[in-house]
Parts: structure tokens; sequence; C-alpha cells
């Protein structure tokens, strides 16, 4: 996670960022961020990447690239505000010791907002339409050595994956079906049994539920309707609702909050130096 010691919203890179209008309470972002951080140390242990003053966004470390094992995939950033982001990443995955793979220069590509390992098999769920190239896939499946499912999103408020997709423990996928079309709608159906989907309505969507981080049985999220609580609830899961407004207003939520480093369902994670 990264500290939102310089978190404002300064441009517009997404529908829900309107500099002109809106303000960032610093103070309450901090401590909706320090909330989220506390309850992140029950269920995890959490590394701190340095805010830099010029660098209003990097608070969402999600996108800064994609790590499985020892290996990243390093963002390349759509738009030129987000870019100064990357070498503070790339020091951060050097200084320990990773394997660094870079895209070639043409290829976006959003990290773990556009690219989602699934938690229950073994491939990668993979956006593209906004912010991360169809290309950048390709590069994904080689570097990981995985099968990688493309989805086309095609709503602008659901800019990254990560917004209307969530892999849960045990197979399942929540996800608001009308941020995809509809090939990529069949290709989700075709990975994911009825029983095991948990489709999520506008209204829960337009909240970012999806935008949720799940870790074994735990799942944190922005906010969340009573009924979607309750289907949660209802096969297993714990909830945890803390609520992030100030993020909001930069268009993301809990899951771009953070960067998984390690994952407790398949892979080692880290190899141990
Ligand atoms: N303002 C940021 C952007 O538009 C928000 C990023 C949210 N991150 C995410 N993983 N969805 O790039």
């Amino acid at each position: 996670m990264c500290p939102p010691d310089y978190f404002r919203v300064e441009y517009a890179i997404n529908p829900w960022m309107r500099p002109e209008t809106c303000s960032v309470d610093s103070r309450r972002a901090r401590a909706e961020w320090s909330r989220l951080r506390d309850v992140m140390e029950i269920v995890a242990e959490v590394e701190l990447l340095a805010p830099s003053a010029d660098l209003p966004d990097m608070v969402f470390t999600a996108n800064s690239g994609f790590v499985l094992g020892n290996s990243v995939l390093l963002a390349r950033y759509r738009h030129p505000e987000r870019r100064g982001e990357v070498p503070h990443v790339r020091r951060y995955f050097s200084d320990r010791g990773y394997t660094i793979h870079e895209l070639p220069a043409e290829v976006c590509f959003e990290g773990t907002g556009d690219a989602i390992l699934d938690r229950g098999g073994e491939w990668i769920w993979a956006g593209h339409g906004f912010r991360s190239d169809p290309d950048a896939h390709d590069v994904l499946a080689r570097c990981f050595q995985l099968d990688v499912v493309s989805l086309h999103l095609i709503d602008a408020r659901f800019y990254h994956l990560d917004t209307c997709l969530a892999p849960l423990t045990g197979g399942y996928l929540m996800y608001y079906p009308g941020a995809f079309d509809a090939p990529s709608l069949s290709a989700i159906e075709d990975r994911v049994p009825s029983e095991r989907r948990i489709v999520v309505d506008e209204a829960d969507a337009a909240t970012f539920a999806c935008n949720a981080v799940n870790v074994g049985k735990t799942i944190i999220a922005h906010a969340l309707s009573a009924g979607l609580r309750e289907r949660l609830l209802r096969i297993g899961f714990s909830v945890e609702v803390i609520p992030l407004d100030e993020f909001v207003k930069a268009g993301g939520a809990a899951f771009c909050m953070m960067l998984r480093l390690e994952d407790e369902r398949n892979r080692p994670a880290r190899v141990k130096r």
C-alpha cells in the first residue's frame, strides 16, 4: 500500500474524477486509508511504498504491476499523468530481487487493475478497452505461463477490470455483467459454473462493490447493499465494510489501493531468498 500523503484529484482520466467541483478532504482520506490498512493487517502483512509529492494517484498501487512468485510485469500507463509512478515501483521490486518484466514500448497495461488471478482456477482474468491493450494479455500469458481470459470492457465508469469483477476464494466470481460485451460474458460463463457466479446489479457496481479485497474468507469493500452482503455471508464469507469516499472521488476503492504480493491460494508467491 502507499500512504495517501499527496493524494488529490487534480486531473480527470476517468469519469469519476471531477477536479473542478470536488475537493479531497485530506484528513478524511488519511483516516479512511488508515482504517483500511489496519483491517488489512489482520489478514495480511502490509508493506508500504513511499509516496511521491507529484504523483497524486500513487495510492492506487494495484495498477503498478502484476506480481506472481518473484516476478512482476510492470505497468505502462495509458495516461501520462500516472507514468511517473513506474520508476518508483521498478525500484521497489528491483531492491527486493524480483525478476522484472516490461512491456514493449507501445503496449499499455495497468497492472492488477486489469489483470487478476482467479482464486479457483489457474488463469488470469484480463481486461482491455480503456486502459490496457489486448497485446498486454499475450505478454502476461508468456511471462507467467498461465491462461489469460481476455475480457472487453465497454462502460467507461468501469474502466479497469477490478471495478467490475472480483475473483473470490473457492472459485466464486463477483461481477457486473453490464460492464462487458457479449463474448466476454460467454467467456466468464464458460469458466465459472452458475452456482459460483455472484452477479452484481448496477447500483452495487456503481458503489464499487466489485472493487473488493478478498483474503481467505474475508471480503473488504467500500460499500455493499444489504442483499449482496447477505448473499456473501450465506456462502461463508465474512464481510468488512470500510467507507473510502475520498478515494471514490478519484475512481478507486479498496482493491485499487493495494497490490497483492503473495497469494495464499496456489503459488508459493515470493520465492524465499
Ligand atoms: N485515478 C486513478 C486512475 O484513473 C484511479 C485508479 C483506480 N485503480 C484501479 N485499480 N481501479 O488511474
